[in-house]
């Protein structure tokens, strides 16, 4: 078990939230849903109805009334020590025994408690989330949280992340991209709103979007996982991070970030979803237990090795992923 206790964490320096950009940027338009009514007398159902369809059309969306605060999202982000070009991040896997083993550098010893807690935290809140793909796809609540508990063993991570700013000489070699478009492998990502632009979803036409800032919210995309399961219905649409506006190109950019991944042993196959198979996208007959499992574990690392075995994911659309006796139309949108 990490030790919980240490008698004096290093001072860390207080993080000034940067002002947002004025440069004015072509916006995507994401919903944003207080999920604060949650436990209310049919919140739950009405927030599904709320979701429904950013998830049908980008799977982007933000949340706010998580129960997080900005201070513990915001003023202690720290370090890690993985460098790439000019990104620098640190993954930490979920707090269970069967992962005690990870490396873990032991500046967070002081904070193992706290950032455990977070981690927890952020999953408890991603199981809301859950709850309510479950409602949209008329599957029982738990249905996709049962397939994420804290307890279970997989490839989760918290990741703290900086990328530094470069020179406009620099950024131009490299066509201004600070990450390549991508989809996440994963079910959901949480990211925690910050004020420096620069993420992008890639819209419907094949231009590109900035995900605006969400005062207090937290970013929530679809991932690949979540796609496969509900046979494309909810999307996992592709992303990538270019350099800043000119405004804000001097700055830090920090990231902070909860990626859920399917437990490593549950199987991955689309949902019996009586909507989807109204909408003739899941088979009466298909569903758990009727063909070959693919698990969790199986997927994702198969899905990494696909997203490596590729330069640039931009490039996928209308190809196929296959798992197993699965098969998924990548870019479905
Ligand atoms: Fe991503």
């Amino acid at each position: 078990m990490p030790s919980l206790i240490s008698p004096e964490p290093s001072v860390l320096s207080t993080w000034k939230r940067p002002a947002p950009t004025k440069v004015d940027l072509p916006w995507a338009d994401i919903s944003v849903i207080d999920i604060s009514t949650f436990d209310e007398p049919g919140g739950k159902e009405k927030l599904a109805e709320q979701l429904q369809h950013a998830v049908e059309t980008t799977g982007f969306f933000s949340i706010t009334g998580t129960g997080f605060t900005d201070e513990e999202a915001g003023e202690k982000k720290v370090m890690g020590t993985e460098v790439l070009d000019n990104v620098e991040s640190v993954n930490i896997a979920k707090f269970i025994p069967e992962l005690a083993s990870e490396p873990r550098h032991e500046f967070f010893n002081p904070y193992l408690a706290e950032i455990e807690d977070f981690s927890r935290r952020s999953l408890a809140l991603a199981s809301k989330i859950f709850t309510l793909f479950a409602l949209i796809l008329e599957l029982p609540p738990d249905y996709f949280s049962s397939k994420h508990l804290y307890s279970s063993k997989s490839e989760d991570h918290l990741r703290y992340m900086i990328y530094r700013p470069r020179s406009i000489a620099q950024d131009a070699l490299v066509s201004n991209s600070w990450s390549r478009a991508h989809t996440d492998f994963g079910s959901l990502t949480l990211l925690w709103s910050q004020n420096v632009a620069g993420l992008q979803i890639k819209t419907k036409e094949g231009g590109w979007k900035y995900i605006p800032p969400v005062d207090g919210g937290i970013i929530c995309n679809v991932g690949d996982a979540m796609q496969f399961w509900s046979a494309g219905y909810l999307k996992s649409t592709t992303h990538r991070v270019t350099r800043p506006p000119a405004d804000q190109d001097h700055i830090h950019r920090l990231g902070l970030f909860y990626f859920v991944r399917p437990g490593d042993e549950v199987d991955i196959a689309p949902a019996p979803s009586p909507l989807l198979k109204r909408l003739g996208m899941v088979k009466e007959d298909e569903g758990e237990g009727v063909r070959e499992k693919v698990t969790g574990l199986q997927y994702v690392r198969e899905r990494v090795k696909n997203y490596h075995d590729h330069n640039n994911y931009e490039d996928r659309k209308g190809k196929t992923f296959k798992v197993g006796g699965l098969e998924i139309e990548d870019e479905a949108v």
